[in-house]
C-alpha cells in the first residue's frame, strides 16, 4: 500500500461502510461483531485490504472482471482524456470512442456486425431478449417468443434476466418471473447421471446432452421458440465446460428450427478463455447475439454490449414508415463515453502484451496444478476449465460424488484468504451444488502467481480436510 491512509482514515471508512453500505450477495449479520473486508488498493495481480494485508487476487476483482489487472495508467489516462473532451452524450448520437471501440470489437468477431452499448451484463442480455421478442412480432406474428435458457447458467440480476436464470438459489423468493422463458437441461459430464445419460461419455454424451435441448423445443413447439441463450462455459453455476460435440449439435438444432442463438460472454468474453477473444470462438459457433460485460473494460469503467449480426440489424430498419418498427430502447448510461474509451485501451493492452497467449499458457498451468492436487486430495472430485477460468469441484466421496458442505467450501476459501490468496466459490447458485472452487486470475498472471495460488489451495485443503 502507498501509505496514503492514516489509521483514523481507515477506521472512518470501515465504520461508514458498516453504518451505510449494503454489500452485494452478502448476509450482514456477522458484521455486527466483525468488520467486512474493504479493499483499498490494487496493483497488477495484487490487492490490499484495510489492515494492510496483501492478497493475490485469483478471481479478478471477485467476479472475473479485471482481466488486465489493477493500476493500468493507460486506461486511467484514456478515460481522463475522454472525460475532459466529452463525458457523455446519449447513444442516440455517436461518439469518437463509441465508433472506434465498435470497429475494434467487430474486427475480433467475424460474422458479427453491430454493437449496442449498455452498462451491465444483465442489461445487455435484456437487450437481446427484447430484440428476440420484437423479431417474433415483426416476422412471426408474435408467436416465436419463447427464450430457452439452461439449468445452472446465469444471465443477470434483473427480473427478465432472472427469468432466464438456471440457478434456483439466486431466484428463490424473487418470483413470479416473466413468462415465455423455458429451461433446458445442463450439459455437465461430471454429473451426467442427473441427466439420465450416465451410460454415455465423450462425444456421444455431448450430442445426447444437446439433444435434450431439442426435446424441449419439440415439447414447446418449434414455432413458439425464438431463441436459445447459453453461456459458452457456465461460470457461477460451477465452471462447466461443454462436452465434445455439444456445440456443433446445438448449432444444428438452432438452424433446423430457425432459433436465434444468443451467447452470453459476460464472463468468457474478452480473452478470459485464452487463445480467442470469446469463448464461443473455441467451438466454431455462429451466434446471432453475443452479450458481454465484465472484462470489456476490465472494470475501469462500466460498459457492456449486445452484439448482433447484420441480418438481425437489418430486420429493425426494413419498415421505416412504421414508427414502432425500429428498436425502441435506450440505456442512459450506455452513453457514458468513459466506457468505450476504457474498453478500447483494454483491448489494446491485451493485444500488445499478448495476453490471449499468456492466458492459454497460464490456464494450462493452473489446470495442471489443480489436477495434480487431485492425487493428494481425494476431496477434489473434478477439475474443469478453459484458459484462466477454472473450477475444482469438492466432494465428500468420489464414488457417490456427494458434495462437501457449503461451510467446508467457505472454510477453504477463508483458509486461502488467511494465506493471502483470494479465491472464489459457487455462491448461492444451484441448490446442493455450491461446492466448486473458482479461479479466474487476471490474464497477466505469471507462473509464480499461479503456483502461489495452487500452493495456498493445497494448504487450505489439508487444513480443512486433513
Ligand atoms: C454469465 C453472466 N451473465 C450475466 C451476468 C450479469 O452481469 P451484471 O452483473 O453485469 O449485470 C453475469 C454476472 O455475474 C454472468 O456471470
Amino acid at each position: 500500500m502507498d501509505g496514503t491512509f492514516t489509521q483514523n482514515d481507515i477506521r472512518h471508512i470501515v465504520e461508514a461502510d458498516k453504518a451505510h453500505v449494503w454489500h452485494h450477495l452478502t448476509q450482514h449479520k456477522p458484521f455486527e461483531t466483525s468488520d467486512p473486508r474493504i479493499i483499498l488498493e490494487g496493483k497488477g495481480m495484487r490487492v490490499w485490504d484495510q489492515n494492510g494485508k496483501e492478497y493475490i487476487d485469483a478471481v479478478s476483482g471477485g467476479v472475473w472482471t479485471v482481466n488486465v489487472g489493477y493500476g493500468r495508467e493507460n486506461i486511467a489516462k484514456a478515460v481522463y482524456d475522454q472525460l475532459m473532451k466529452l463525458c457523455y452524450f446519449a447513444q442516440s448520437a455517436g461518439s469518437i470512442p463509441g465508433s472506434l471501440f465498435a470497429e475494434k470489437l467487430i474486427s475480433k468477431m467475424p460474422g458479427m456486425s453491430r454493437v449496442y452499448i449498455t452498462n451491465s451484463g444483465s442489461e445487455a442480455n435484456e437487450k437481446a431478449f427484447k430484440m428476440v421478442r420484437q423479431i417474433a412480432h415483426k416476422k412471426y406474428g408474435g408467436k416465436k417468443y419463447k427464450i430457452l435458457y439452461r439449468d445452472r447458467d446465469y444471465h443477470g440480476s434483473t427480473l427478465a434476466a432472472m427469468s432466464a436464470g438456471g440457478q434456483d438459489e439466486r431466484n428463490a423468493q424473487y418470483g413470479p418471473f416473466a413468462p415465455g422463458f423455458v429451461r433446458v437441461p445442463h450439459c455437465m459430464e461430471y454429473r451426467k447421471e442427473e441427466l439420465g445419460l450416465g451410460h454415455l461419455s465423450g462425444r456421444d454424451f455431448g450430442i445426447a446432452a444437446a439433444n435434450l435441448i431439442e426435446e424441449v423445443i419439440l415439447r414447446e413447439g418449434p414455432e413458439t421458440v425464438g431463441a436459445l441463450c447459453l453461456e459458452p462455459v457456465t461460470a457461477g453455476g460451477g465452471v462447466i465446460t461443454p462436452p465434445d460435440g455439444y456445440w456443433e449439435r446445438v448449432q444444428e438444432i438452432c438452424r433446423k428450427y430457425d432459433i436465434l442463438l444468443h451467447i452470453d460472454e459476460v464472463v468468457c468474453g474478452i480473452g478470459r478463455t485464452g487463445t480467442h477473444w470469446f469463448g464461443y470462438q473455441h467451438y466454431g459457433i455462429k451466434p446471432d447475439f453475443v452479450t458481454m460485460a465484465k472484462g470489456v473494460a476490465s472494470g475501469y469503467a462500466a460498459i457492456a454490449c449486445c452484439v448482433t449480426t447484420e441480418e438481425v440489424f437489418e430486420m429493425f430498419k426494413d419498415n421505416a414508415e412504421d414508427p414502432l418498427d425500429h428498436f425502441r430502447d435506450i440505456s442512459t448510461f450506455g452513453g457514458c463515453a468513459a466506457g468505450p474509451a476504457a474498453a478500447l485501451e483494454n483491448m489494446r493492452i491485451i493485444e500488445d502484451e499478448n495476453l490471449l497467449e499468456n492466458c492459454t499458457a497460464m490456464g494450462e498451468r493452473l489446470m495442471g496444478n489443480l489436477r495434480a492436487l487431485m492425487d493428494k486430495h481425494a476431496v477434489i472430485g473434478d477439475v474443469r476449465g478453459l484458459g484462466l477460468f477454472c473450477g475444482a469441484e469438492l466432494v465428500a466421496d468420489r464414488e457417490t460424488k456427494e458434495p462437501v458442505s457449503e461451510s467446508q467450501v467457505a472454510q477453504v476459501v477463508a483458509e486461502c484468504g488467511a494465506q493471502g490468496v483470494i479465491i472464489g466459490a459457487s455462491n448461492r447458485s444451484v441448490p446442493g451444488r455450491n461446492n466448486t472452487l473458482c479461479f479466474s486470475p487476471a490474464l497477466i498472471a505469471t507462473a509464480d502467481d499461479i503456483d502461489a495460488i495452487t500452493q495456498a489451495v493445497d494448504a487450505a485443503l489439508t487444513r480443512v480436510f486433513g
